[in-house]
């Protein structure tokens, strides 16, 4: 029984996570796009997908040190791989870290996202200040700026002190003020020299997907993937208190002045049925869309709830939303939006389903590009449909990149020829740039990710880097998309 859990469990994710498209549209050769002066040409990362270190200097654990290890080992159930980010890539060790500061120099970026771990500098989530990872992050903040890199600082991807999951977590209506907390620590601390700083990774994938399946484990449940409307009709209150926790956090920073700008980041899921839809499936699919985006980024640049969906998942009858909750969502003025973009989600339409009829979709090509079907086109009308709903606001691409497995793409004499990966990126780029010609006021870009790393519970099993690691030696091998990358943004300088 509990074997078929585990297997049923892997089954599940990698159904999720199996969508995909080949890509097979020619490239064009490098032709030479014009970007607005100032752009910020970047890469991105998370902190417990890249510094390892887990247990230095008074670093408290966080729910993915619960999960990644016994006796839960989620990377073995979905992956076979018994792996933690205990070493990951190890830019926790500082000479390390230089070392990636020198191959991010070299390829020319001029911004580089990472986040903080919240239970390295509050072990606890609240109360006292752990020292030594305050250190490690003036260290890390002040080498990139040594460099002429911009740090664009994420203050929670994914990572929740476990004292406070222990808590329960981002249901407890005490989680604004926990992350208000934080945040405040860290705009006293880094906000001398940040001058980008997003509140939250991806909303949705947080709570849809893997809150969502911390649940199911921990309730020795079979985890619905994506969480079914059910679920997040009763979880809804998690999605207040990120909201609140946003509000809070932005009229913080601005009350500093500290001269800089706040945002939010989104995956935008562009969802689309994988054959003739019926009127319900369109229905549905409108619906789902709404789940992923909107319910998430209505509050924070509209200051409410989609109203439709609001009232399908009788939100309000949860209770969740107290008296003046509104208002002061409605008060904080964010400066962007940051949008993490892959592929296009692939749905099949299924009455019965709990994701309002739909259910995970086909797509036949091959190779599997991890995070969906690969589709720059409607990723320049995704960016346009922004720009309509939300007055035109400023977008930053925060994370675009590509996914492999290991069987896709081979270290062979010492080089790893990603030409997938490289073309992904290309038209990608170029998607951005058309999105910028046709008005959408997009001011940076950064491919997910520098390094290879650890993709959550995928384990070691996907690399997404530009940068090849050897997970044993710690080796770094620029990829040939490193080396596109690199002299696409020579001719930008010119
Ligand atoms: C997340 C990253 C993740 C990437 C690739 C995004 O959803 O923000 O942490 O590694 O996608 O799956």
């Amino acid at each position: 029984m509990k074997n078929t859990y585990f297997i049923l469990t892997s089954i599940a994710i990698m159904l999720f996570f199996g969508i995909d498209k080949h890509i097979n549209a020619q490239t064009s050769a490098n032709e030479t796009l014009k970007f607005p002066k100032g752009f910020l040409w970047g890469s991105a990362s998370a902190a417990y997908q890249v510094e390892g270190g887990t247990k230095a200097d008074g670093r408290g654990p966080n729910t993915w040190d619960k999960y990644l290890n016994p006796p839960y080992s989620l990377a073995k159930m979905a992956t076979g791989q018994d792996v933690n980010g205990d070493v990951s890539i190890n830019q926790y060790d500082r000479g390390q870290f230089l070392k990636d500061v020198k191959l991010m120099k070299e390829l020319g970026i001029n911004t580089y996202r990472l986040s903080i771990s919240w239970s390295r500098i509050l072990p606890e989530g609240t109360g006292k200040v752990n020292e030594p990872g305050i250190d490690y992050y003036n260290f890390v903040i002040n080498a990139l700026l040594k460099e002429g890199i911009q740090p664009l600082v994420t203050l929670y991807h994914f990572d929740l002190p476990l004292a406070l999951a222990n808590k329960g977590g981002w249901m407890n209506r005490e989680s604004v003020k926990w992350f208000t907390d934080y945040a405040n620590l860290c705009f006293d601390r880094f906000g001398d020299r940040v001058k980008i700083f997003l509140t939250f990774n991806e909303p949705s994938i947080e709570m849809y997907f893997l809150q969502s399946v911390f649940d199911a484990i921990d309730n020795r449940q079979m985890p619905q993937i994506p969480a079914s409307e059910k679920y997040i009709s009763e979880h809804f209150a998690h999605i207040h208190h990120l909201m609140l926790a946003h509000a809070n956090a932005v009229n913080a920073y601005h009350h500093r002045k500290l001269g800089g700008k706040i945002g939010i980041t989104y995956n935008f899921m562009l969802c689309d049925l994988d054959s003739v839809p019926t009127e319900n499936g369109k229905k549905s699919l409108e619906l789902v869309k709404k789940a992923w985006n909107n319910l998430f980024m209505d509050p924070v640049f509209k200051g409410e709830y989609p109203k439709e969906l609001f009232d399908r998942l009788k939100a309000a009858q949860y209770g969740d939303i107290q008296p003046g909750d509104m208002d002061l969502i409605k008060s904080a003025k964010t400066d962007f939006l940051g949008i993490n973009y892959y592929g296009v989600n692939m749905y099949h339409e299924q009455p019965t389903a709990g994701f309002f009829g739909l259910t995970t979709g086909k797509n036949p090509d091959k190779p599997e590009m991890f995070n969906g079907f690969v589709d720059p086109d409607a990723f320049v009308k995704g960016l346009i449909s922004l720009k309509e709903q939300y007055n035109s606001p400023e977008i930053y691409i925060t994370e675009n990149g590509a996914g492999y497995g290991e069987q896709d793409e081979k270290l062979e004499n010492g080089k790893v020829n990603d030409a997938l990966r490289t073309r992904y990126i290309q038209r990608h780029i170029k998607a951005v740039n058309q999105a910028i010609q046709k008005g959408v006021n997009i001011k940076g870009y950064c491919v997910w990710s520098m390094f290879d790393n650890l993709e959550w519970i995928m384990g070691y099993s996907r690399r997404f880097g530009i940068t090849y690691v050897d997970f044993k030696t710690q080796e770094r091998i620029p990829k040939q998309s490193y080396y596109w990358y690199q002299s696409f943004l020579k001719e930008q300088q010119k």
